[in-house]
């Protein structure tokens, strides 16, 4: 049995409209559990729109989406409870900080679940050491913090719920190259500590290179693709189809191919291409 499974998902705004756009078109999608999967798309191909239905934020049009087997819309209580056990953190989600302190904040939805005091302060600190928030800092207003500081708040907010699925969408937007490094570490921790599967929407074909064990391409309100990082970057003609590229080492290392210089294909993250280039100069230093 599948962890997330969709079935026949549509999803349409502004239904019976003159506005209508069908958001979703027919998707079947598996996500089993464990690593962490990227989905990835052009701008407006539906991926918010997806993600918000595997913890029935959205409600389909038609269709329906089930975890661990079990349709979430069967009824309030499963819709209600589905929202704990998978964990969404929105795009931007530093604009949905309001609390006056740091703890405050990270602790508003533990608040919410019905944890106790005592269990309320475990995962908070927990979830603050997830994402590298030093207890220094709870007692600040989070609005006296830098922007990334602000994103790894809200995102240890949705961490602290204890969900067995985290759903982050697009976490390193507009962030600075350090910030988005920061992050990205931060979930390769997460995933590493906590075992707990991830699910990344990305516009970053390099940060998915990096971190993400399965990638799922939306087209159009479609799956196009399903795959490994390595299987589905290797459609580079399809994904330039559909507004995506391969990573930008991966453009380089092509070229250097085309210069004439032994590197394999197949080369998505900066690590790998330092590795091969170390060879392929070794290889040249012995000839
Ligand atoms: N609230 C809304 N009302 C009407 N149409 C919407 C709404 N939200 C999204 N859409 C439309 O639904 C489609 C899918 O949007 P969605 O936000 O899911 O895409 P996305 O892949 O997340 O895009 P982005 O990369 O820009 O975040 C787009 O055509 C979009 O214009
Ligand atoms: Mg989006």
């Amino acid at each position: 049995m599948s962890l997330i499974e969709t079935k026949d998902l549509v999803y349409l705004y502004g239904a019976r409209t003159p506005f209508e756009v069908k958001a979703l078109d027919h998707i079947d999608l598996r996500l089993e559990e464990g690593g962490i999967k990227a989905v990835i798309g052009h701008t407006g191909s539906g991926k918010s729109t997806l993600i918000q239905h595997f913890n029935a934020l959205l409600k389909p049009a038609q269709g329906s989406v089930l975890f661990h087997g079990e349709n979430i819309n069967a009824n309030k209580q499963t819709a209600y409870r589905t929202r704990f056990r998978i964990g969404l953190c929105f795009q931007y989600p530093e604009y949905q900080l309001f609390e006056d302190t740091v703890f405050a904040d990270i602790a508003f939805g533990p608040k919410n679940m019905g944890m106790s005091e005592q269990e309320i302060d475990s995962a908070v600190r927990t979830a603050a050491s997830y994402v590298g928030v030093g207890e220094e800092l709870f007692d600040r207003s989070p609005f006296d913090l830098s922007g990334g500081q602000k994103r790894r708040i809200a995102i240890a907010g949705v961490m602290a719920m204890n969900p067995e699925v985290l759903i982050l969408d697009e976490p390193t937007a507009g962030l600075d190259p350090q910030g988005r490094e920061t992050i990205l570490k931060m979930i390769l921790n997460y995933r590493g500590v906590t075992g707990k599967t991830v699910i990344l929407v990305s516009h970053s074909m390099d940060d998915v290179a990096r971190i993400a064990d399965e990638v799922i391409v939306v087209n159009q309100g479609k799956i196009a693709l399903q795959g490994t990082v390595h299987e589905v970057f290797s459609h580079s003609a399809e994904l330039t189809q559909m507004g995506l590229s391969v990573p930008e080492v991966t453009g380089i290392t092509d070229r250097l191919r085309d210069m004439g210089c032994e590197l394999p294909v197949g080369i998505f993250t900066v690590g790998q291409a330092a590795d091969a280039l170390a060879d392929y100069l070794a290889g040249r230093i012995r000839k």
